[in-house]
């Protein structure tokens, strides 16, 4: 039998390098999306799609209640869905706001709620690897502040679930990214861009591969020793 992983924002570009490494790595993924499209694009051996908006509680209820019926449990959840709306403070909408929270830390923080259920009397270490952003911790960079505060709320969950399921065997961690080469690039300027970019010491943007590798990592057997931690991952840049 395959383990099970949930990835969320399976379909964007962060999201589909996930989910192959994790086929890759031998797992049966399914992938949360709003983007019903992009999923079915996806469709291959190993992987499953279910369109969700997981700014809607009741339908991530929904979607685990699915995957409780068929495949039973889970064993890994990445929780990688989120976006950076870009308006500045104190200008900020209420419903940008309001979505900005719900996508990148409620829908997480609901997921996290129903796959632990699901992973109660599964076999070895479970994995939560939740995606944060060094956006929460680099104040040089251009990230607003409701989206920097999505993710330390969510690296403060990690923290949470690491120490309350410790000894249950469930390991949360945070991945941090900087600048990443997806679809999200298109949320600025191409000169605030190019400014970024010129910024990452190895003088690119990573790529959404290169971050996979690390998720994979964290839910490999090598994974299972590690739990509550944020890891930032820009090849060295704000080391001071
Ligand atoms: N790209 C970067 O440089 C970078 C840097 C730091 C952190 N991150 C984080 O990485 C994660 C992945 O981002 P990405 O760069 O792949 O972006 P992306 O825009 O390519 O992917 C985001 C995915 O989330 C999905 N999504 C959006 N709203 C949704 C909703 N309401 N319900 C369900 N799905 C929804 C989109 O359809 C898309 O497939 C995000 O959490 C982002 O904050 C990205």
């Amino acid at each position: 039998m395959k383990k099970i992983a949930v990835v969320t924002g399976a379909a964007g570009g962060m999201g589909r390098a996930i989910v192959d490494r994790l086929i890759v790595d031998g797992f049966h993924v399914i992938g949360f999306d709003i983007d019903a499209g992009g999923l079915a694009d996806m469709a291959r051996e190993d992987f499953e799609g279910i369109a969700l908006d997981l700014t809607n509680a009741s339908d991530i209820t929904d979607a685990f209640a699915q995957i409780k019926a068929h495949q039973g449990g889970i064993d890994a959840l990445v929780n990688n869905a989120g976006t950076c709306f870009m308006s500045e403070f104190p200008d900020i909408p209420e419903a940008e706001f309001e979505k900005q929270m719900a996508l990148n830390f409620s829908g997480a923080f609901h997921c996290c709620q129903a796959a632990i259920k699901l992973m109660a009397g599964r076999e070895g270490v479970r994995k939560i690897v939740n995606i944060s952003s060094n956006g929460a911790y680099n104040f040089d960079a251009f990230d607003p502040p409701h989206y920097r505060a999505s993710k330390a709320a969510l690296d403060t969950l990690t923290k949470d679930l690491a120490r309350r399921y410790a000894t249950d065997k469930i390991a949360v961690n945070s991945i941090a990214p900087a600048m990443t080469e997806t679809p999200l690039f298109g949320v600025v300027s191409e000169e605030v861009l190019a400014k970024a970019i010129a910024q990452m010491p190895h003088g690119r943007a990573m790529q959404p591969s290169e971050i996979a590798a690390w998720v994979g990592f964290l839910i490999s057997p090598a994974g299972d020793i590690s739990s509550g931690n944020v890891i930032i991952l820009n090849q060295g840049r704000d080391v001071r």
